[in-house]
């Protein structure tokens, strides 16, 4: 089978497509035919050595994928050969074939294709975690979402409409935030300007918004932080601007705020039992017609480097995800 290999820390164009050993279902474990993957900024950041994690080489960048079973290892229940599947895997998904853990494969939903699903797990219940657990938003708060028609971005919009919330979306661009208005968003702030305090401020009559969801980072985190209003909670999602911003603990102090941190893998893995919950949660409002994935742009797996680029260079809308056209060949 085939699969691209990061041997080294270094540029994305450094990775190649390569012929590797088909991978073997160990103890409560199965094989998955992968049809699609969804690609993530942290994949880009994983093969260059600046994500938080590190595996070993080689590995593959990948965290989630969407395919068939085809071997299940000795223990495993609930789930058969030619099982359509999604799962969260953290790494190797930009392959034709991969073993995971039983317990962290979901069934697809029969009207999910697998593109959705390849893009599904990462960044709704990262959002739906965020805003549920993490800031407690509640019907009626105001939700302003930064980089809100990028991959997790463009949920928490979705996700904060279904919890009640009006949703004020903020994008670098017109066109991202048209994107954003289709999935649901109440108001819209185009940002580049840098006007993004002022027009949040001005959008609700002075007093600012309950939860901020910020998966950009630099600047924009201290203007969204100055347009909160009292017993906000700002919700440190991930810095794609590649600027960690440090603000003073005075802005906290004076505007009576928290800054809530958000790492849904660690929350995934310490607490799979709620987590599942939460997935299930997120299938049914699927179902319901409430949440609709935008799979924006499609590549077969040998250009991964083009998509994973539309990611990492800022062009991506919703979801961009890798297919291997394995059931049609
Ligand atoms: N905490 C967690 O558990 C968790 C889970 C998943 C992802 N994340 C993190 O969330 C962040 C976003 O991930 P994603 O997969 O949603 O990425 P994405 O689809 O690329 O969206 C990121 C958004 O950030 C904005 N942006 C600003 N400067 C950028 C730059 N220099 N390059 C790229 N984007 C830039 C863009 O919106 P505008 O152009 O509108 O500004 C873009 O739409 C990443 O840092 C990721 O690691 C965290």
């Amino acid at each position: 089978m085939r699969a691209v290999l990061c041997r080294a820390f270094g540029p994305v164009e450094d990775l190649r497509l390569e012929d590797v050993a088909s991978p073997v279902a160990g103890q409560g474990m199965l094989c998955v035919s992968i049809e699609a993957c969804g690609i993530n900024f942290f994949d880009g950041l994983a093969v260059q050595g600046q994500y938080q994690t590190k595996p070993p080489f080689p590995f593959s960048p990948g965290g989630e994928v969407a395919g068939v079973v085809t071997a299940l290892g000795e223990g495993v229940e609930g789930l058969s050969l030619g099982d359509r599947v999604m799962a969260f895997v953290g790494f190797g998904g930009y392959a034709e074939e991969i073993a995971v853990p039983a317990a962290v494969a979901t069934k697809i939903p029969e009207a999910m294709s697998f593109e959705e699903a390849a893009g599904f797990m990462i960044a709704y219940a990262t959002s739906h975690h965020a805003l549920k657990d993490r800031a407690a938003l509640k019907p009626g708060e105001t939700l302003l979402v930064l980089g809100a028609a990028g991959g997790v971005g463009l949920t928490a919009v979705e996700i904060g409409k279904a919890m009640g919330a009006r949703v004020i979306a903020a994008a670098s661009s017109d066109d991202k935030l048209v994107v954003a208005s289709r999935h649901g968003a109440d108001d819209l702030v185009n940002y580049s300007d840098g006007e993004l305090k002022d027009k949040v401020k001005a959008l609700t009559g002075g007093r600012g918004v309950d939860v901020v969801y910020d998966p950009v980072g630099g600047k924009l985190a201290e203007a969204a932080l100055r347009a909160m209003a009292p017993e906000g909670r700002f919700l440190v999602i991930g810095f794609a601007s590649g600027d960690i911003p440090s603000i003073p603990l005075n802005q906290y102090l004076l505007r009576q705020v928290s800054a809530v941190g958000v790492f849904w893998g660690a929350f995934a893995k310490a607490e799979p039992e709620r987590n599942a919950a939460h997935v299930a949660e997120l299938l049914a409002w699927y179902e319901a017609g409430k949440l609709r994935p935008h799979i924006s742009e499609t590549y077969p797996l040998e250009r991964f480097q083009e998509g994973l680029g539309r990611v990492m260079s800022r062009q991506a809308r919703g979801k961009v995800v890798l297919t291997t056209g394995r059931s049609a060949a």
